[in-house]
C-alpha cells in the first residue's frame, strides 16, 4: 500500500516516543521508505539503535552532518512525500508555529512545503494552555493536519486529554493523506457545512444538530486534491482556504450566489433549515400568561434546487439525511432537486452522521445508480465522494 512512498518521521521528547517503534514497523512492512529524525530529547525515551533497526535507515538528530553539498534539512524535506511528527511536544509544535528552526527536526519542518501531520502528546494542562492552542490553530489554518490526543491516564499521573492518539489512527491518516489524487487541480469547489441558525429574537434561535464535520472533511479533501476551495459554514473551522462564516439560510444563499458562477463543483453538505421565523422580534420576547406560544414560520428558499435550476457547467451534489426509508427518500429527492449526485446518510444510527467522526453513505446519481460507501472516518468518505464524482 505504501510502496515507494517516502515518509519522514519526526520524533520529539515525550514518553509516547516508544509507541512510534510499532508505527515504523508497520510503515516498513507495507513498503514505505522511512527516515527518522529525532530531537535530542526524544533519545531519552527511545534509543537510536532501535529506531535505526526498525526503519532500516540511519537516524538523524544533529544538524550540519552534511555528507554531500546539500544541507540535510533541505534534502530531507525535498525527498519526503509526507512529514509526520509523532509524538509532538508543546515545545516543538510552538517552535514550528513560530518559524523557529533550532534543531534538525524544526529546520526540516520550516523548509517542508508538502503534507504535514502532527500527532501531539503532552500533559493535559500543557495541551489546554491557550498559547499552545493558538499555535495549533495557526498551523491548522496553514494546512497542517492535527491528530488530536485522546483523554485518559497520562504518564505524568494526571487524567485528562493529552495521550497520543492510537497508532492505527496515525497509520491510517498517513495512508489516507498519501492516497489523494490531484484530480481537482484548476477546479473551484464550493462546500457548505453546518446547520443554519434561524433567529427568533436576539437571544433565541431555531437550528439543528449538524456539526458541519462532513462538509469540512469534504472541503479538506478537495484542497488535498488540488482544488481552490471555498467553505461556507455556520461553524468555526480553521483551514488553509477561504472560509465564509454564515448564520441563516438566507446568508448561506447569498454567500453561495457570490461564488456560483466561477465554481466547478458545489457540494451542499449543510443542514439548511427548511423554515425560518416569519416575524423576527427585535426585542427579547417576554413570557406571557398564555400556556402556549405560537411561532409562525415561513419557508426558506431551497438553495440546492435553486442552484440546480440555474446551473450551467457546475456539478452539484446534494446531501440527504433521513431517519427512515433512506434510499426511497433519496431517490425521490434527487429527482425533485435536480442535482447531479445525492449523498444519502441514515441519521437514525448513533455511530454515524451528525456529531460522529465516522459516516456511512450511499451516493445516488441521476441515472438511478447507487453506490454504497462502507463505514469509515469522514475524511475517508469525503475523499471517496470526490473521487467518485470525478471518475
Ligand atoms: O430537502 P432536504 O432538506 O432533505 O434536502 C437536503 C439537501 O438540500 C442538502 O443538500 C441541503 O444542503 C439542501 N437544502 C437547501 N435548502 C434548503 C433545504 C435543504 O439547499 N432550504
Amino acid at each position: 500500500m505504501l510502496n515507494g512512498k517516502n515518509i519522514l518521521i519526526g520524533i520529539t521528547g515525550g514518553i509516547a516516543a516508544y509507541k512510534i517503534c510499532e508505527l515504523i514497523r508497520k510503515f516498513k512492512k507495507n513498503g514505505a521508505n522511512v527516515r527518522v529524525v529525532a530531537t535530542p530529547n526524544a533519545l531519552n525515551f527511545v534509543t537510536k539503535l532501535t529506531l535505526q533497526n526498525l526503519s532500516q535507515n540511519e537516524v538523524y538528530v544533529e544538524e550540519f552532518n552534511v555528507k554531500d553539498w546539500r544541507p540535510e534539512h533541505i534534502s530531507f524535506a525535498d525527498e519526503a512525500d509526507i512529514m509526520l511528527i509523532a509524538p509532538a511536544t508543546a515545545n516543538t509544535i510552538s517552535k514550528i508555529a513560530t518559524g523557529v528552526a533550532d534543531n534538525l527536526l524544526t529546520s526540516i519542518a520550516c523548509a517542508f512545503n508538502k503534507k504535514m501531520i502532527i500527532a501531539p502528546a503532552m500533559n493535559c494542562n500543557m495541551w489546554n494552555n491557550p498559547v499552545v492552542q493558538e499555535n495549533i490553530s495557526k498551523l491548522r489554518s496553514l494546512g497542517v493536519e492535527f491528530l488530536e490526543p485522546e483523554s485518559g491516564f497520562l504518564a505524568c499521573g494526571y487524567i485528562g486529554k493529552g495521550r497520543l492518539c492510537s497508532i492505527d489512527k496515525i497509520y491510517s491518516s498517513v495512508v489516507e493523506a498519501l492516497n489523494y489524487s490531484k484530480k481537482l487541480e484548476g477546479k473551484k469547489v464550493v462546500v457548505t457545512s453546518g446547520g443554519t441558525i434561524e433567529d427568533i429574537d436576539p437571544v433565541r434561535y431555531i437550528s439543528n444538530y449538524s456539526s458541519g464535520k462532513m462538509g469540512f472533511a469534504i472541503a479538506n479533501a478537495a484542497k488535498n486534491m488540488g482544488a481552490e476551495v471555498v467553505l461556507i459554514t455556520t461553524k468555526n473551522f480553521e483551514a488553509p482556504y477561504k472560509i465564509v462564516k454564515v448564520k441563516s439560510a438566507i446568508d448561506m444563499q447569498n454567500a453561495i450566489d457570490k461564488e456560483f458562477e466561477t465554481s466547478d463543483y458545489i457540494i451542499m453538505a449543510a443542514a439548511v433549515a427548511d423554515y425560518r421565523v416569519k416575524n423576527y422580534s427585535q426585542q427579547k420576547m417576554k413570557k406571557t400568561n398564555d400556556d402556549n406560544l405560537v411561532l409562525e414560520l415561513v419557508k426558506n428558499p431551497d438553495i440546492l434546487k435553486g442552484l440546480c435550476d440555474k446551473k450551467t457547467h457546475q456539478i452539484i451534489v446534494g446531501f440527504c439525511a433521513e431517519s427512515e426509508n433512506l434510499l426511497n427518500n433519496a431517490k425521490e429527492k434527487i429527482a425533485k432537486k435536480g442535482c447531479d449526485y445525492l449523498v444519502a446518510n441514515d441519521i437514525s444510527r448513533a455511530d454515524i452522521g451528525f456529531s460522529s467522526d465516522d459516516n456511512e453513505v450511499s451516493i445516488l446519481d441521476k441515472s438511478g445508480k447507487i453506490v454504497k460507501l462502507d463505514k469509515a472516518p469522514k475524511k475517508v468518505i469525503a475523499r471517496q465522494i470526490l473521487e467518485y464524482i470525478n471518475e
